[in-house]
C-alpha cells in the first residue's frame, strides 16, 4: 500500500497490543525516519524510537494511550517548526499504517526524562505505534471530517487535480478533530488558510500549525503520487484579508 492510499483508510489507533513488532518492521521504520521530506530543511530535527514493552518508557499525560513504542520528535525551536514537525510525521504515520501498523498522536504525552535533548532540540511531538488490538483501518465516509462544502471557498469551478488533492486533504488527522484548514480554490490554485480560533489557548494553537504541517503532507504526497504537476509556495500578494479570521499558510499552483 502507498503512503497516497493510506491517507484513504488510515484511523487512529488506541488500542494496542504490547507485543514486539517484528525486526523487518523494526529496520523499516529505522530506516525510513532518515528518508522524512521536511518542510524546512534548515530545522535542525531527530527523531527517536523508544521501547515501552517492559511498561517504563515514562510516557505520561492526560489522554496518553499506553502503547509498546513510541516516536518522540525533537526539533529546534525556530519559525516554522511545528509545522515541519508535523509535516514529517504525518509522512511517518503513513508509512506506520502502509506497513500495517497502528498509531496514534499523543498531544499531552510528557516524558518523566525531560524534554529537552542534549542538542538543545525540544520535545515537540510523541507518537504512540505498535500492532493494533482491534481495527487498524476504516472506510474512508466513516472519517469524521468537515465536508469540502465546509472547508473550502470556490471561486471557480475545480479542475479533477484539485478535487483529487482538495479529498486527500480533508482527511488529515488533526488534535481532537478540529480541521483548522481551510482553502480557497481559484481554478488552478489552492490558497491554503489556517482558522485562527480567537478563544483557543496558546497550547492549542500550538496543535494548530502542527495540523497544518500535517495537511501539507497529504497535500505533497497526492501530488507526488498522483504526478500532478504542481508546486507548493507562499504567494506575497495573498493576505489575511482573502479571508477574515483566517492566516495564510501557502498556495499550491497546479500547471495548466
Ligand atoms: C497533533 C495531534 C495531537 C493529537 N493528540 C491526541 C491525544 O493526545 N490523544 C488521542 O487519543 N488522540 C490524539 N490525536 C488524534 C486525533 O484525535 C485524531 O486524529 C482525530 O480525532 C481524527 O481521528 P482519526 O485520526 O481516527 O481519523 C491527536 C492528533 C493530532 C494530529
Amino acid at each position: 500500500m502507498t503512503l497516497y492510499e493510506s491517507i484513504f483508510e488510515r484511523r487512529s489507533v488506541r488500542n494496542f497490543r504490547m507485543d514486539p513488532l517484528n525486526e523487518k518492521s523494526m529496520s523499516g521504520i529505522s530506516r525510513y525516519k532518515e528518508e522524512l521530506i521536511p518542510l524546512f530543511a534548515e530545522i535542525d530535527t531527530k527523531i527517536e524510537i523508544i521501547s515501552n514493552l517492559d511498561k517504563q518508557a515514562g510516557i505520561k499525560g492526560m489522554f496518553t494511550v499506553k502503547a509498546p513504542y513510541y516516536l518522540l520528535f525533537y526539533s529546534e525551536e525556530r519559525e516554522g517548526y511545528l509545522q515541519n514537525a508535523g509535516y514529517m510525521a504525518q509522512q511517518m504515520v503513513l508509512y506506520l499504517f502502509s506497513r500495517g501498523i497502528g498509531s496514534c498522536y499523543q498531544g499531552m504525552a510528557r516524558l518523566t526524562e525531560g524534554e529537552v535533548d542534549r542538542q538543545g532540540r525540544i520535545l515537540t511531538l510523541v507518537i504512540a505505534f505498535g500492532e493494533a488490538k482491534g481495527e487498524l483501518r476504516r472506510k474512508p465516509a466513516d472519517a469524521k471530517r468537515l465536508d469540502l462544502q465546509e472547508l473550502c471557498v470556490f471561486k471557480e469551478e475545480p479542475g479533477r487535480s484539485e478535487r483529487e488533492l482538495l479529498d486527500a486533504a480533508r482527511l488529515a488527522p488533526s488534535a481532537m478533530n478540529g480541521q483548522p484548514w481551510r482553502f480557497v480554490v481559484y481554478g488552478n490554485r489552492i490558497h491554503v488558510f489556517m482558522r485562527k480560533s480567537g478563544h483557543f489557548t496558546y497550547r492549542s494553537r500550538k496543535w494548530e500549525r502542527v495540523d497544518m504541517g500535517i495537511v501539507l503532507a497529504h497535500l505533497m504526497i497526492a501530488i507526488d503520487d498522483l504526478w500532478i504537476d504542481a508546486v507548493m509556495s507562499r504567494l506575497e500578494n495573498i493576505t489575511h484579508k482573502t479571508v477574515p479570521n483566517n492566516e495564510y499558510v501557502i498556495s499550491v499552483v497546479l500547471g495548466k
